[in-house]
């Protein structure tokens, strides 16, 4: 149970599907049929190669392309290096020349594996979870949910607070496991679907709300030795867009000014992100917040869940389109947020380490697509992995695996479940690869079956597949 992390409202499932094209393409070679290129002649420009097919994108307002990184940056950070050379071997067509040209060679950064671990983990009763529970070489940030805003009213200010009796020594205790592996970084997390939407718009309603809090932030992560803050505002709307894209930007400069002046490593910033198209329409200007995040964790599950209309059962994190089910799928919020321009290399893919289960109307229907009913109390409706491979047991247990979605589902008695194996953790980690991406977020670490007393798959089976996969491919470009 608890593997919750947040329910759609239904109104929010209503999503808008816009067809983006683009008619204008780059004068340059695809040297790979998904990547991002400088522009041959215009620093405010890029390429984003599709398909095989270069089109010209423009970077927002005051923004350059970075080479280096692949996004639009403030100018400070770019060389504009685009010459007369690049273009005529660009026009020249010879590819050979053209990859031996800059001094900006792109080398692929190691894929991130973006673990989060749960503050409430730890009063589970069976199979409690604890901070020495972690593999700290399965994850490269692990991101410690949630922190909590809290208005003070002795001096006015928004703040940073802790949830449990216990939380600041469970920090430290997560921040031990740094000793094993130095180049972990541990975030902090605030906010979460229960946290609600109003304190994020107060704490960030003006300029000096904001420039408060973000005073504190930066002393209550110093202080407790954190390296960074991901911000989970779910969700920010057609009236707090702007305030969202300025507290990210306002965040990112107090971060290098703090580190420039403290010589110390930046703290990092990277926000949870919705996978639904209303709110990625509605509440977000990704040209605006994109260039503040180091990068964005697409909460790519509870595409589906009981809230869902109508009330047929289907997989909550689907990788592919199906004929009935367009657009609940990791394949379609991936390629809407890079068709908005987001660099690949900055989008971390959600995998649920756990499953959403529904009541069948009729067991013998037990399809995608077939019915559900809601059960008469209101119970949590996702199932850990670590569970699912309990039923998997089940002499009543039959599964199989959606040949359009990519994703295996089960039933028994009367319970119908869609969740991730470790071959649809395989798969989709496939997919991460093969999109240039860059990485993985698991929600969270306390549902696979880090133990190894249920599944007779090892330690953390999904975890270590998918970090199995990553390492294949963070090598080649
Ligand atoms: C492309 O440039 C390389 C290196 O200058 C040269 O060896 C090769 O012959 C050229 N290819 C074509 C098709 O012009
Ligand atoms: C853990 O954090 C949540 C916020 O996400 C909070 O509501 C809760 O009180 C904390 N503790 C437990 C035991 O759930
Ligand atoms: C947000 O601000 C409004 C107006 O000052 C206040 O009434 C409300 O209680 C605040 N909400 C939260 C969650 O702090």
């Amino acid at each position: 149970m608890l593997c919750i992390r947040l329910i759609w409202l239904p109104a929010l499932v209503m999503m808008l599907v816009r067809n983006v094209t683009s008619t204008v393409t780059c004068d340059i070679p695809c040297l790979e049929q998904d990547a991002i290129y400088p522009h041959p002649t215009d620093c405010s420009k890029y390429c984003h190669c599709s398909w095989g097919t270069p089109y010209e994108k423009t970077c927002p307002p005051d923004l350059l392309f970075n080479d280096l990184y692949k996004y639009c940056d403030w100018p400070e950070n770019v060389v504009c290096s685009s010459s007369s050379t690049t273009k005529s071997t660009v026009t020249d067509g010879n590819t050979s020349e053209l990859t031996a040209i800059p001094t900006t060679q792109y080398q692929p950064p190691k894929k991130k594996v973006v673990c989060y671990y749960t503050n409430w983990s730890q009063y589970r009763l069976e199979n409690g979870f604890f901070p020495e529970n972690i593999n700290p070489d399965l994850c490269t940030h692990i991101l410690f949910a949630f922190a909590q805003i809290v208005w003070d009213p002795s001096t006015a200010q928004y703040h940073l607070a802790t949830y449990e009796w216990n939380d600041a020594a469970m920090y430290n205790r997560v921040i031990q496991l740094k000793t094993q592996n130095p180049s972990l970084r541990v975030m902090l997390s605030v906010g979460g679907y229960s946290h609600g939407h109003e304190i994020f718009a107060n704490a960030s309603k003006t300029e000096s709300t904001r420039a408060a809090f973000i005073d504190n932030v930066i002393i209550f992560l110093r202080e407790h030795k954190l390296d960074g803050l991901d911000v989970d505002w779910e969700y920010p709307d057609g009236s707090t867009k702007s305030q969202f894209s300025a507290l990210l930007r306002e965040i990112r400069q107090a971060f290098e000014r703090e580190s420039e002046e403290a010589k110390q490593e930046r703290l990092l910033l990277s926000a949870a992100m919705a996978s639904g198209g209303w709110v990625i329409n509605i509440g977000y200007d990704l040209p605006a917040i994109t260039p503040s995040l180091d990068f964005l964790n697409v909460m790519t599950y509870d595409y589906h869940g009981p809230w869902s209309v109508p009330q047929v059962m289907r997989h909550h994190s689907a990788l592919y389109r199906s004929s009935i089910d367009e657009i609940y799928n990791i394949d379609w919020t991936i390629k809407k947020y890079l068709a908005a321009g987001v660099p690949s290399s900055k989008l971390v893919v959600g995998i649920p380490m756990y499953g959403r289960y529904f009541i069948m109307a009729n067991p013998k229907k037990h399809d995608i697509g077939d019915p559900f009913v809601l059960p008469e109390e209101q119970t949590y409706s996702s199932m850990p992995y670590y569970k699912i491979c309990e039923k998997r047991k089940l002499p009543g247990w039959s599964e199989t695996l959606h040949p359009e979605h990519q994703v295996p589902y089960g039933w028994y008695d009367d319970k119908w479940v869609g969740f991730d194996d470790v071959s649809s953790a395989q798969r989709k980690a496939q997919y991460v690869c093969n999109q240039a991406l860059g990485g993985i977020m698991i929600w969270s670490l306390d549902c696979d079956d880090f133990s190894a007393s249920y599944c007779g798959e090892g330690k953390y089976p999904l975890l270590s597949k998918i970090n199995t996969v990553l390492e294949t491919c963070s090598g080649s470009s």
